[in-house]
């Protein structure tokens, strides 16, 4: 009789305790649900391995940084890890610094993007460097020409859920109509076919090329004609579909313009002062 009832006393207990055991595992599971990397594997701080955590933020797509920031502080100084982001990151910025995630140690456009690329046939590549760094035919343009940019942490930036696609906002110049004679420039970025058009800066003025459309991955699409003139003999008389308007006549060349636009090109064609082409205002 006693030996039954121990033996049923500790089948209770094994059984309370199963309960018990189960019910804090369950408890468990949620707690331990924390981000993806809870621990950070071999190679996390070593670029050349695979493991490396740039890699890892280019191919989660975890610019905005916010998991990061999770354990080693919002200022990156390591917070409860004790791990801080600057001793590396040591830039202006930290880990927010603008070349890190795209363009170079000289400027923060690409190339290079966000994943990597650096060719100009990459749609997020682009002719960047013809219109920042090296332009041709104006001034270097700035960001703002084109994007909206309001600081690292707005939500135009990278946002909530990133996808590696920039914005693209047009500014003032663009949008120019102070030499329209009425025809208003309405910008407009085509993604799939990688084109720009309706934009003053690709002739939509008056006597420009308004139909132009200039194509992002390929530099040579635009040309001295492309914009004013006639695009297939380089020609950059203005004219309206071959009708030549006083004071511009078909015998001019690229060689004539200098006699009146004397400040922004010179008598063999070569633009002398950048600046004033491509500025919203006809210098003469
Ligand atoms: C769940 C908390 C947690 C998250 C989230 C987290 N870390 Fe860490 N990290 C740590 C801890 C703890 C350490 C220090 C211990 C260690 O080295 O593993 C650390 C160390 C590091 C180190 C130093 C490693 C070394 O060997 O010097 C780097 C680099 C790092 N983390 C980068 C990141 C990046 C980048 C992110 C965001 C993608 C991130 N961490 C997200 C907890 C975290
Ligand atoms: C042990 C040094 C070290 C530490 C610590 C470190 N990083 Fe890095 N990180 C690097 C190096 C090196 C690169 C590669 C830089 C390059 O490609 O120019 C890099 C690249 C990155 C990139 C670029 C990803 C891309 O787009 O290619 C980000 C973002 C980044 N780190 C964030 C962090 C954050 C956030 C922390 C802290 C949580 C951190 N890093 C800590 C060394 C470090
Ligand atoms: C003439 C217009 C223009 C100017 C000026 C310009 N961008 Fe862009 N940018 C673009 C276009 C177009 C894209 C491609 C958008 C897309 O993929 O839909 C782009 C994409 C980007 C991307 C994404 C790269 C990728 O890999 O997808 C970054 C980053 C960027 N630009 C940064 C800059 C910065 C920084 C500046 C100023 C220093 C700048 N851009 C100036 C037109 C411009
Ligand atoms: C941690 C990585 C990272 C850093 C650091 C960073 N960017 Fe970006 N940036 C991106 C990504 C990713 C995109 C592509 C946009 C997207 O995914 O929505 C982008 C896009 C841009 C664009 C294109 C317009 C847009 O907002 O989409 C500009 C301009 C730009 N960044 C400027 C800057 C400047 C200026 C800084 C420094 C204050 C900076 N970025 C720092 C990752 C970064
Ligand atoms: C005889 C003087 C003269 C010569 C030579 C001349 N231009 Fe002009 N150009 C002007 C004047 C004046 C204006 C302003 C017209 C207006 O405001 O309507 C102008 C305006 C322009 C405009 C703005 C669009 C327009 O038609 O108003 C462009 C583009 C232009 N010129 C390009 C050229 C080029 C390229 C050459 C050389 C092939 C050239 N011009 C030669 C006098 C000249
Ligand atoms: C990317 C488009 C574009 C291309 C390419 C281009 N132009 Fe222009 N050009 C303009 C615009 C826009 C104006 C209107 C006035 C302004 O904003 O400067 C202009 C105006 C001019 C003017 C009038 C003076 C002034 O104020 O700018 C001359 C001269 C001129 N262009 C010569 C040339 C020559 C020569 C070439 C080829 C070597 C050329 N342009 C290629 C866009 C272009």
């Amino acid at each position: 009789m006693k030996k039954i009832f121990i033996f049923y006393g500790l089948l209770l207990i094994l059984l309370t305790s199963l309960i018990v055991y189960q019910g804090c595992a369950k408890f468990d599971n949620t707690i331990t649900s924390a981000p993806d990397i809870d621990t950070h594997p071999d190679g996390w701080a070593n670029p050349s391995s695979s493991t490396f955590h740039g890699k890892y933020i280019v191919s989660k797509k975890l610019w905005n940084l916010n998991q990061c920031k999770a354990c080693h502080a919002a200022d990156y100084t390591g917070g409860s890890t004790g791990s801080s982001c600057l001793g590396c990151h040591n830039g202006s910025g930290g880990p927010e610094n603008c070349r890190l995630c795209h363009g170079n140690s000289d400027h923060a456009n690409p190339p290079k993007g966000v994943f990597g690329d650096t060719l100009t046939s990459y749609i997020g590549v682009g002719v960047h460097a013809t219109h920042v760094n090296n332009p041709k035919y104006s001034a270097a343009l700035h960001c703002s020409d084109c994007h909206a940019f309001g600081g690292f942490s707005d939500p135009n930036h990278i946002g909530d859920n990133p996808d590696g696609i920039a914005e693209i906002t047009f500014g003032d110049l663009a949008k120019d109509t102070s030499l329209g004679g009425g025809i208003k420039p309405n910008p407009i970025w085509n993604r799939t076919n990688a084109t720009c058009s309706s934009v003053y800066c690709h002739g939509t003025f008056k006597q420009g090329n308004t139909s132009a459309s200039a194509t992002w991955t390929d530099a040579n699409s635009v040309k001295c004609g492309s914009c004013h003139g006639n695009p297939s003999t380089g020609n950059p008389t203005p004219q309206v579909v071959g009708v030549f308007t006083s004071p511009h006549f078909s015998f001019m060349t690229t060689t004539t313009c200098y006699i009146c636009h004397g400040s922004v090109i010179n008598g063999q064609g070569v633009f002398v002062d950048k600046s004033k082409h491509i500025n919203g205002e006809v210098n003469y």
